[in-house]
């Protein structure tokens, strides 16, 4: 049989696969999780809420959601040996991406390797690894999980030692909620191709970390926040951008495989965001120099692009969020991997439901009659 050649660099437009999770429309900017459009889930719901969303779609009922939140802080804590691990990760100066994958890869040591199980304490297991890794990298104690807190003010507990004001957990719990799942973006697709081959839940949220970390994918939202502040620094937003696509640099928070049109996600976070910095004037100083960064980056990108419908993805108001809620810069792509970790278990759950090995072909462009001179005729 003849092969196939047809081929799209990077799967652009490929569909490889079907899901109940969620639905974008890359070109109305459109995105609805579990059945909810964006909008009416991510302010709404609690993070066990979304979750319980897509493990099992439909909404929890109350006593469904209270034992589901105690099932998930049951599971919380690591193992003395992870967080040794975590500590070196530290000391000898990985990021924390780095520290995750290794958490991540260590995470359910003893586990029983049933799917739904484990999909469950990775979940509830990744803030915990975050957080620990953080504190030793700030030279603090660890801090135990607390079973008594909801999944997101557990996070941020961890995280400082302090708990949490309402206002910060439902701003990073609108977050999480809102970056959960999106399709087959790369983490996720890695995660359903490990699983595919019938391996573990487990590698397939290593590999999805793996995935995430890069800047083209989940490792954007620092350096947006980095572009941010020293704009705002420099006091001229335009001469800032431009001198930056003059030198052929892409503006990180822009652009995006699959909208054309502004990232749904951003209308969400950056109402979200805005919560933190209104309530000072400098806040509102630097919200308002976010705000013109946004316009003016868009109208430069027509005009050096225009052929690319280029506009705001989600990790530039996750940059802004994230740095209004006081989560460290270090942590802005951990996070993300903390809230998708909840849709690479979900999806790894629903291609193992109907699996079938994900192999795609490639085309071959190398030569095929060398012929073999040995090493010394070479
Ligand atoms: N700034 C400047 N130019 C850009 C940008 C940008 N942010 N994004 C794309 N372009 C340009 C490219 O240089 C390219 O131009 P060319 O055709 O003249 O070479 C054209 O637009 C098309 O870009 P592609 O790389 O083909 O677009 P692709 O779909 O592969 O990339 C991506 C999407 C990776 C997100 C890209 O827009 C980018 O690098 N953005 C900046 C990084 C970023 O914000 N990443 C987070 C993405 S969101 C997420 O993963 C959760």
């Amino acid at each position: 049989m003849a092969e196939d050649q047809h081929y799209y660099p990077g799967l652009e437009g490929v569909v490889a696969g079907e899901t109940r999770l969620s639905y974008i429309d890359g070109e109305a900017g459109e995105l609805v999780i579990g059945g909810y459009p964006l909008a009416e889930l991510a302010g709404n719901a609690t993070y066990e809420e979304t979750l319980f969303l897509l493990y099992e779609d439909r909404l929890p009922d109350a006593d469904e959601l209270e034992a589901f939140r105690d099932d998930l802080a049951g599971r919380r804590t690591v193992d003395g040996a992870v967080l040794d691990v975590l500590r070196e990760a530290a000391e000898t100066g990985c990021d924390a991406m780095e520290a995750l994958r290794m958490g991540a890869a260590a995470a359910d040591i003893g586990g029983d390797g049933d799917d739904r199980e484990t999909a469950k304490r990775m979940v509830a297991v990744l803030p915990t690894v975050v957080a620990a890794y953080h504190r030793f990298a700030e030279g603090e104690a660890f801090v135990e999980p607390r079973a008594d807190l909801r999944h997101t003010a557990n996070y941020l507990y961890m995280l400082t030692g302090t708990e949490p004001d309402e206002a910060a957990v439902r701003g990073v719990e609108t977050y999480l909620n809102t970056v959960i799942d999106h399709g087959f973006n790369a983490s996720t697709f890695t995660a359903r191709t490990i699983v595919s081959t019938e391996s573990d839940i487990v590698s397939a949220v290593t590999g999805a970390v793996g995935a995430l970390k890069g800047p083209l994918h989940g490792g954007a939202p620092g350096p947006v926040l980095d572009m941010l502040l020293d704009i705002d620094a420099s006091g001229d937003v335009e001469r800032w951008l431009r001198e930056r696509l003059e030198s052929g640099e892409r503006l990180m928070g822009f652009g995006h495989r699959v909208y054309r049109a502004r990232d749904p996600r951003a209308a969400v976070l950056s109402t979200a965001a805005r919560e933190f910095f209104d309530a000072s004037d400098e806040g509102q100083a630097f919200f308002e120099t976010v705000r013109s960064v946004e316009d003016t980056a868009v109208s430069l990108l027509e005009e050096y692009e225009p052929d690319r419908a280029l506009e705001t993805n989600v990790e530039f108001y996750t940059a802004t969020l994230l740095y209004g809620a006081g989560v460290p810069r270090g942590l802005f792509s951990a996070s993300f991997a903390v809230a998708r970790v909840g849709g690479w278990t979900a999806h790894a759950l629903e291609q193992l439901e109907d699996n079938r090995l994900i192999r795609p072909r490639s085309r071959y462009v190398g030569e095929r009659r060398r012929e073999w001179t040995p090493a010394d005729a070479r």
